[in-house]
């Protein structure tokens, strides 16, 4: 039984579900959303799933011109008995307050939070897909919506779910993709926002994904602001090398998202006996690495793609090719371990599948 009453409106038109065997990442979105709103002096308030459709904001709503906004994104996957599980949504919450503490956003209640979720995925059920490497995306956000434009924190708020059926991230699949390595722009520095999940991040990555797509690459690795040496992240995701025989992931230092899929991969090495190690990486490390034969594997971690190996480093006018381009044996070790406890394919020794 609910402890917050969670008001429901069902659409009266209820749209045709598209063909599971040809879903494109974040193209179609279900039928309903929840949406709750924020008003300082009163808190959250008026939690409720609606039908899917535009919503109408103030053109000074702060969130348009300070990018006062913050996101989380997660998963939920049909079982072969058909039930309905996610991933270790707690994490989510914890993260989605840590990155509205960051951008001076109120707390919303885990509690209030997840059972949002479960109100939403009761009513949209029907859309948790079942083909083979499909799920539900799940797209948790807050938005400032007070209609001023002084640079201060907003005294209103929407907090709003809305789901998506999706298939691979990448068109690759678990097949490796070449990265360049970024050296003109950064992601993120130190004290800045780098490891809040919110929107200027990937805004200030489109210009060097684009540059590098035009050069034929996936992703970018990107390096430090500072120094421009050490390793921070590949694209949207957390990056793993493994080097003879270790596994170096960079360590969290404000610039670098604390990533659910990241902390789940580090808990499952160690579980294996496999040395890991969160610290200082730099990419002339890497380079001297692959000079001694030693960089035998690399991979991205994040919700979407969960596991996205590296097939070749672009850096400088060097071509490093990693494990000869090929899935390497720890990165299919990971992403089948994960992918089957998500889908319940495989026992949760970490209690990680809550079901929904
Ligand atoms: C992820 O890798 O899970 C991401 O955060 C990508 C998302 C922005 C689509």
């Amino acid at each position: 039984m609910s402890k917050h009453t969670i008001s429901i409106t069902k659409t009266t038109n209820p749209k045709p579900r598209p063909d599971e065997n040809n879903l494109v990442f974040g193209k179609y979105y279900s039928d309903h959303m929840f949406i709750m709103d924020y008003d300082a002096g009163q808190g959250w308030h008026d939690p409720r799933v609606v039908p899917y459709g535009n919503i109408s904001l103030d053109p000074a709503a702060k969130v348009f011109h300070y990018g006062q906004t913050i996101f989380e994104g997660l998963k939920a996957y049909r079982t072969d008995d058909n039930r309905v599980v996610l991933f270790r949504p707690d994490e989510n919450w914890k993260r989605l307050n840590r990155s509205n503490d960051r951008l001076s956003i109120p707390a919303v209640d885990p509690e209030i939070a997840f059972e949002a979720l479960c109100a939403l995925i009761d009513v949209d059920r029907e859309w948790v897909p079942s083909a083979p490497g499909t799920s539900l995306y799940i797209r948790p956000y807050v938005i400032a919506t007070e209609p001023q434009l002084g640079v201060s924190p907003s005294t209103k708020y929407m907090f709003m779910i809305i789901l998506c059926p999706v298939g691979a991230y990448y068109s690759e699949g678990l097949n490796p993709v070449p990265i360049h390595v970024e050296s003109e722009y950064v992601r993120a520095v130190k004290g800045g926002v780098g490891n809040a999940k919110t929107a200027g991040n990937y805004a200030a990555s489109l210009k060097a994904q684009e540059g590098a797509a035009a050069l034929g690459y996936s992703q970018v690795l990107w390096l430090d602001g500072v120094h421009r040496k050490y390793i921070e992240e590949v694209g949207s995701m957390n990056v793993f090398f493994k080097i003879n025989g270790t596994v170096v992931t960079p360590a969290l230092n404000g610039s670098i998202l604390e990533g659910i899929t990241r902390k789940s991969v580090l808990q499952l090495l160690r579980s294996w006996n496999i040395p890991v190690e969160e610290r200082e990486l730099s990419i002339d490390e890497l380079v001297e690495a692959h000079r001694n034969g030693k960089l035998e594997e690399a991979f991205g971690t994040g919700t979407a793609a969960v596991i996205s190996p590296i097939g070749a480093l672009h850096y400088q006018d060097e071509k490093l090719t990693i494990n000869e381009g090929k899935t390497g044996e720890l990165s299919s070790r990971v992403y089948d371990t994960i992918t089957g406890i998500q889908r319940t394919e495989l026992p949760d020794p970490f209690g990680w599948v809550v079901e929904v």
